[in-house]
């Protein structure tokens, strides 16, 4: 399908642009002077921002960041953040590829992968954001006993994902594999999953923790 983009994205991004950490490398190491001490768990293509938005409206006691590399769909997440007024959430418009270039070691907590691009030809396996190219980056920057959580509609990403998370030396737990239908409560969904599970597909869900090696 072809991407949408929006005529004046960027310029109606750059509007808001209190919300956006334009040079993150400036914070790398120094995130708690902007978190004011917070906690950070960090969303990796967060979409349109719904489930961050949902998180941090409940949870003020942890600071949010949402990374996404599209303007137009960031945008509608500075949008939803804008109306909900949540000071403890910003974004950065920028690729995960540089992510160890944004954060220091131990500066994440958490990370989550909402409903990450499957890429699903092997020729392009190394974009996947749970491939060991980003798992390392991941480990630079979470702290000891940091977790990675993961979300999709798609069972041989969710496969690949737990294997290579698990060959990483992730430890893993709570793992579902219909997390809709499981029973546990469900803190916040993002917009894909609303429209997966509207129309019957499984949502797949783990989390993984960060080895202490
Ligand atoms: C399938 S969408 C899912 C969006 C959202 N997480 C949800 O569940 O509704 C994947 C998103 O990841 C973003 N994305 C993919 N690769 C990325 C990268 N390397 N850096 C930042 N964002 C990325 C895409 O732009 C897209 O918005």
């Amino acid at each position: 399908m072809r991407r949408r983009r929006l005529k004046d994205g960027v310029e109606r991004l750059l509007a808001h642009r209190e919300w956006l950490v334009e040079e993150p490398e400036k914070h790398q190491g120094l995130w708690s002077e902007l978190t004011d001490g917070k906690k950070i768990h960090l969303e990796i293509g967060m979409g349109k921002g719904q489930f961050i938005t949902t998180l941090a409206k409940d949870h003020r006691d942890v600071f949010y960041i949402g990374l996404e590399i599209k303007e137009e769909v960031i945008l509608r997440g500075v949008e939803k953040a804008i109306t909900l007024d949540l000071d403890n959430l910003r974004f950065l418009w920028k690729n995960a590829e540089h992510l160890d270039e944004f954060f220091a070691p131990n500066e994440v907590e958490r990370i989550y992968l909402n409903f990450s691009d499957p890429w699903p030809k092997s020729r392009y396996a190394k974009r996947r954001l749970t491939h060991q190219r980003f798992l390392e980056k991941y480990q630079g920057v979470l702290k000891k006993n940091g977790e990675i959580h993961v979300k999709t509609d798609n069972e041989k990403f969710f496969a690949f994902s737990l294997n290579a998370l698990r060959d990483a030396g992730y430890r893993l737990k709570n793992i579902s594999f219909d997390y809709h239908n499981s029973g546990v409560a469900i803190p916040a969904t993002t917009e894909y999953e609303d429209k997966f599970s509207a129309s019957g597909m499984k949502i797949y869900r783990l989390e993984a923790i960060k080895p202490s090696i």
